[in-house]
């Protein structure tokens, strides 16, 4: 068997209606994965659903709000019904609370950036766990969505820098833990790349300031992201469990 591809694998994306899952699915599909993809943003779920079905590949997509247990459920669900056992979980969907500082944010603020980056991987490993304990499948894969925030630090990017370095930390733990099962756990740390994740401070006066703190002087593409996304997808990763990859142009090396 090729330890490369990705032929006859079943991988959900969360988060698939923009920016990185969008980008996600057309890359998987065109390596031979069928995907599964969420976002509560259907319409835009269904657009992408069908230009990856046009170019060739084999996708469906379900509407989901990652914090609602119900929804993740229906997700996984349909994913099941549509390609059978889900071979690789990609936690990708993530908000921010736009440049305020700890002393700035509210509650609400605080559990919706949480609760969407961390309470929801939490929340969908355990139920895709559950399902590959009992359906008695060979093993699992969870990819999770870091940052390169978790890393290093920078003003107004709380309590999203702090979910995403607990992502860090979740990665590791759930490697340890899920290994009885044969699920791998391990996560993707971008630097940054233009979404509306990383907009604010992209498009702002600092941007281009900001760009000449990363040794490579340029930020990520897309595309920059598809070799270690296929690495942790494919079993060309099957002796790796409970590790972060950096994709950042070396901006976490840069000078203090
Ligand atoms: N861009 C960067 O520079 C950068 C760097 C490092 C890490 N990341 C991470 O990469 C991931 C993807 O972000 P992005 O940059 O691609 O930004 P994006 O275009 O805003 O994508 C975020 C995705 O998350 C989905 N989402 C948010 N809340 C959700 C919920 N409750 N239920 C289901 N889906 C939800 C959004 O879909 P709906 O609104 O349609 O639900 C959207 O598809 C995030 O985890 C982000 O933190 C981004």
């Amino acid at each position: 068997m090729d330890r490369f591809s990705l032929q006859n694998k079943n991988i959900v994306i969360t988060g698939a209606s923009s920016g990185f899952g969008h980008h996600f699915a057309g890359v998987l599909a065109q390596a031979g994965a069928s995907v599964v993809l969420g976002a509560r943003r259907i319409e835009k779920i269904r657009e992408r659903v069908e230009e990856v079905n046009a170019a060739g590949g084999k996708a469906v997509g379900v509407a989901l709000d990652v914090l609602d247990a119900d929804s993740i459920a229906a997700f996984l669900d349909a994913a099941e019904e549509a390609f059978g056992p889900i071979d690789v979980v990609i936690n990708n969907a993530g908000v921010e609370s736009g440049a305020k500082t700890y002393a700035m944010i509210d509650e609400e603020d605080w559990d919706y950036v949480m609760d969407t980056n961390l309470k929801s991987v939490w929340r969908i490993s355990k139920m895709y766990t559950e399902r590959v304990v009992k359906s008695g499948q060979k093993g699992g894969n969870i990819i999770n969505i870091s940052s390169i925030t978790a890393y290093r630090t920078i003003k107004g990017q709380f309590p999203y820098a702090v979910s995403k370095a607990a992502l860090v930390k979740a990665t590791e733990v759930m490697a340890l833990e899920g290994a009885r099962f044969g699920i791998r756990v391990n996560a993707l740390a971008p630097g940054y790349i233009l979404t509306d994740v990383s907009r604010l401070l992209l498009e702002s006066d600092q941007a281009d300031e900001f760009r000449k703190g990363i040794p490579m002087r340029r930020y990520g593409e897309f595309e920059d992201l598809d070799g270690p996304l296929l690495l942790l997808a494919s079993d060309a990763s099957a002796y790796m469990t409970g590790s972060t990859i950096v994709i950042d142009g070396g901006h976490i090396c840069s000078e203090l």
